[in-house]
């Protein structure tokens, strides 16, 4: 579709489609895809399995720098492993959901996992997501989208996927969930989920998967 190796920033709140599009978006253009979201909960699953408290931000440094973050792209997924050790599956349980926004709010964490991810970026060629892939770790991105869709919505995606992995958490519970995530995510000191100036809006509300991803392809040829 383009020949430039761009760096394509999707940044939007949990359960708006960004992994499901990006990935789709990553595989047709032959780019790297990176789920900035995965390594806060790798980093928030870690600390659970090692006992440290949440509100500890030098012992989460620590135990943050002694992590190895790897991922690993398989057929339709993305595997990721903490330490040679596979956590994919791990880090999408409700524990770790329900713990990762307390963690991913403290500055030195953020600062760390940042330059982790600046780094993934350097060459170009990669599709991230995130909260604010387009306004701090790639300000200088040559896409940036901003994913959308109504809390309704995305608390019934959620729900048919958990269906399918067999997790039975009731629709109203999981309208609740996402909405107090939107909060403490938008609300937070440091790098709170915001549209950057020059992101492009998508309300994918309503919307199939093939008909964002064609959206964002209309934008990414523009480029
Ligand atoms: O995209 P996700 O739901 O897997 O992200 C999990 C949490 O990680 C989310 O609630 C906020 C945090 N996060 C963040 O603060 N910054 C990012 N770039 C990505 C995720």
């Amino acid at each position: 579709m383009t020949e430039k190796k761009l760096r394509i920033a999707i940044d939007g709140p949990a359960s708006a489609g960004k992994s499901t599009v990006a990935k789709i978006l990553a595989k047709d253009l032959g780019y790297i895809y990176c789920d900035t979201g995965a390594m806060y909960r790798s980093l928030t699953y870690w600390a659970i399995q090692n006992h440290v408290d949440p509100n500890d931000e030098p012992a989460l440094m620590d135990l943050l720098k002694s992590m190895e973050l790897e991922f690993s792209p398989s057929m339709d997924m993305q595997k990721v492993f903490v330490n040679g050790q596979d956590v994919t599956e791990e880090i999408r349980q409700t524990d770790v959901t329900n713990l990762v926004s307390a963690i991913s709010a403290h500055e030195k964490v953020r600062e760390e996992l940042v330059k982790r991810q600046q780094k993934i970026a350097d060459a170009g060629g990669i599709v991230m997501d995130g909260r604010d892939i387009g306004t701090t770790v790639l300000p200088d991105a040559e896409v940036k989208i901003f994913l959308v869709a109504s809390v309704t919505e995305r608390a019934e995606r959620r729900f048919k996927e958990n269906q399918l992995k067999g997790i039975t958490t009731p629709l109203d519970v999981l309208q609740q969930e996402i909405a107090d995530r939107d909060y403490k995510d938008s609300t937070r000191a440091i790098s709170p989920l915001v549209q950057a100036d020059d992101a492009i809006l998508v309300d994918t509300t309503g919307l199939s998967i093939e008909g964002v991803v064609n959206q964002l392809k209309a934008i990414i040829a523009k480029k």
